[in-house]
C-alpha cells in the first residue's frame, strides 16, 4: 500500500473500503494532462518567485513531463490507493526525482487544484464544442441553400398550417444553434479565471504571482476571492445548463426527423449507413440515430440536476461532496460532443423528398389564410375574412375538394368581393414569397437569413481555432 502524503497526524491505515469510497482516481484520471500542465505553470511560478530555487523547478518540470509521457502511453494506475490524479501525479514525480518532488505542493491546495484542472478542462470542451457547433451550423446553412426553393407543410400543433420553405425550417434549427454557441462562449468568460493559489480556502502565505501563472495557462483572469475559487462550481453547473438547452435543441430535430422518416410523413429518407436494422422484421430501416440523440438529451438533464442538488445547501468553502462533480460534468460532455459531432455528419446523409413535401404542403387548407388575405386587401376586416374562409373550408370539406380546387364561382357564393385574381392568391410559392416580413419564409428573406449566417460563420472560422 502507498503511504499517503497526509498520513502524518495517522496512526492507522485506511480501512479499505473507506479508501474504495473516496478514492475519485477512477474517473480524474482523465484530468491528468490538465493537472500536469497546471502543476508545470505552478512550479515554473514558484521558481521565478524564489519560493523554490530555479534548479528545482527545473528537476519538478522534467520530472512532470516524464510523468505526462508515461501517463499518455496509458501507464497509469486506477487503484483506490492513488485516491486521486493529484496524488498519483505527484507520487510519481517522488519516486523520480526524489524529495524535491515534494516541493511543488508548496502555495496551493487539492482544493484550489482541482479547481484549476476541471477549469482548464471546461475551457477545452468549450472550445470543442464550439467548433462542433460551428461544422453543424455550416451543414445547416449549406443545406438550406441547396435546398432553396423546396416547399414543405408549416406546421402548428402538429397539423399542416401554411406552406414554408424547407430552407426557412432547417434556418430556424440554424438560430437555436447560433445562441446555443453564444451561450457556450460566454460560459467561457465566466470559467476563464484562475483559482490556483487559494490553496485550502484561505490564500496563501507565500509570496506567489497569481498574474504569472494565469498568463502561462491563458486565463484572462484571476480569482477575487479564494473562499469562492474554492467552492464555486456555477462555471460547470452553467456548461451543463448551456449544453442542456442545446441537447434539447438537438432532441426537437431528432423529433422531426424521426416523424419524418415514417411512411405516414414520407418526407425524408436518411441514408442506409445511419440506420440500423431489426434483428427479427426483415422489412425495418430504423432511425436509432436521431433516436439516441433525442434519448441522450435525458442523461444532460439528469446531470444538471444532479450538480444543482449537489451544490444546494453546501456551506462554504471547499467540500469533499464537490468531488461528485466529476461524473455528470464528463458524462455531459461526452454526450454533447459525440452528439454534435455525428450530427454534422447526419445532414448530408438525408434525402429530402420534394415532391411529397411539396403535395402535403397544400393538403389541409393550407392556403385558406392566403384567402382571408385576399379578402381583408378588398376591404374586408380580417375577422369577417376568417370567418368567410372558414365557411369555404368547411364546404370544401363536406364536398371532399381542396381550396385550389374552387372555381371563382364556388367563392362568390361565399363572397362577392373574389374577383378572377383570386387564383394568384391559391398558388403555395406565391404563398410563400407573400410572407417577406422580417424573418419570414419569403425565398428573398431566406436567402438573406442564408447569407447572414455565412458571415458569421465565416468571422467565428476566424474567431476560433481549426481542430
Ligand atoms: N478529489 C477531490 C475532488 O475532486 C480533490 C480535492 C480533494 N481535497 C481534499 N481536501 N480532500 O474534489
Amino acid at each position: 500500500m502507498n503511504e499517503k502524503p497526509w498520513q502524518g497526524r495517522f496512526e492507522q491505515p485506511t480501512n479499505r473500503q473507506v479508501e474504495e469510497y473516496t478514492a475519485s482516481i477512477h474517473f480524474d484520471s482523465r484530468l491528468f494532462r490538465y493537472d500536469i500542465e497546471g502543476s508545470i505553470a505552478h512550479c515554473r511560478m514558484l521558481g521565478e518567485c524564489g519560493i523554490i530555487t530555479h534548479e528545482e523547478a527545473a528537476l519538478i518540470i522534467g520530472g512532470l513531463g516524464e510523468v505526462l509521457r508515461e501517463m499518455e502511453r496509458g501507464d497509469l494506475s486506477l487503484d483506490p490507493s492513488e485516491e486521486d490524479i493529484h496524488m498519483a501525479v505527484e507520487r510519481r514525480l517522488i519516486q523520480k526525482i526524489g524529495e524535491v518532488g515534494g516541493k511543488l505542493h508548496t502555495a496551493r491546495s487539492r482544493n484550489d487544484q482541482i479547481c484549476l484542472d476541471m477549469r482548464l478542462y471546461i475551457r477545452d470542451v468549450i472550445r470543442h464544442c464550439r467548433a462542433l457547433l460551428l461544422a453543424v451550423r455550416k451543414g445547416f446553412v449549406e443545406t438550406a441553400s441547396c435546398c432553396m426553393g423546396m416547399v414543405m407543410p408549416g406546421f402548428t400543433h402538429l397539423q399542416h398550417a401554411q406552406p414554408v420553405l424547407l430552407s426557412h425550417h432547417l434556418m430556424a434549427y440554424d438560430e437555436m444553434f447560433r445562441r446555443d454557441d453564444e451561450r457556450m462562449a460566454d460560459c467561457f468568460r465566466r470559467a476563464d479565471v484562475l483559482p490556483l493559489g487559494s490553496a485550502a480556502l484561505a490564500g496563501t502565505t507565500f509570496p506567489i504571482d497569481m498574474e504569472y501563472t494565469a498568463r502561462a495557462l491563458g486565463f484572462s483572469q484571476v480569482t477575487r476571492n479564494s473562499i469562492d475559487a474554492v467552492s464555486d462550481r456555477d462555471y460547470l453547473i452553467e456548461f451543463n445548463s448551456a449544453a442542456a438547452i442545446l441537447v434539447m435543441h438537438v432532441s426537437r430535430l431528432a423529433e422531426e426527423l424521426i416523424l419524418w422518416s415514417t411512411s405516414e410523413f414520407a418526407f425524408i429518407e436518411i441514408s442506409d449507413a445511419f440506420c440500423t436494422g431489426s434483428s427479427i422484421m426483415p422489412q425495418k430501416k430504423n432511425p436509432d440515430v436521431p433516436e439516441l440523440m433525442r434519448g441522450k438529451s435525458a442523461r444532460v438533464f439528469g446531470n444538471l440536476m444532479a450538480l444543482l442538488s449537489l451544490t444546494k445547501a453546501l456551506p462554504l468553502a471547499y467540500n469533499r461532496d464537490l468531488q461528485e462533480d466529476k461524473e455528470p460534468v464528463f458524462d455531459t460532455a461526452d454526450t454533447v460532443l459525440s452528439t454534435l459531432r455525428l450530427l454534422s455528419r447526419l445532414l448530408p446523409e438525408i434525402r429530402f423528398k420534394e415532391e411529397r413535401m411539396r403535395r402535403m404542403a397544400v393538403e389541409g387548407f393550407t392556403l385558406a389564410t392566403e384567402l382571408a388575405d385576399y379578402l381583408v386587401g378588398k376591404g374586408l376586416p380580417f375577422r369577417k375574412a376568417h370567418h368567410v374562409v372558414g365557411q369555404i373550408v368547411q364546404h370544401c370539406i363536406h364536398h371532399g375538394k381542396g381550396l385550389e380546387d374552387c372555381g371563382l364561382d364556388d367563392l362568390r357564393s361565399f363572397s362577392k368581393l373574389f374577383e378572377s385574381d383570386v387564383s394568384a392568391f391559391l398558388n403555395i410559392n406565391a404563398a410563400v414569397n407573400r410572407r417577406s416580413s422580417p424573418g419570414g419564409t419569403a425565398s428573398s428573406r431566406v436567402e438573406e437569413a442564408i447569407a447572414r449566417a455565412r458571415d458569421e460563420i465565416r468571422s467565428l472560422e476566424r474567431e476560433l481555432p481549426a481542430r
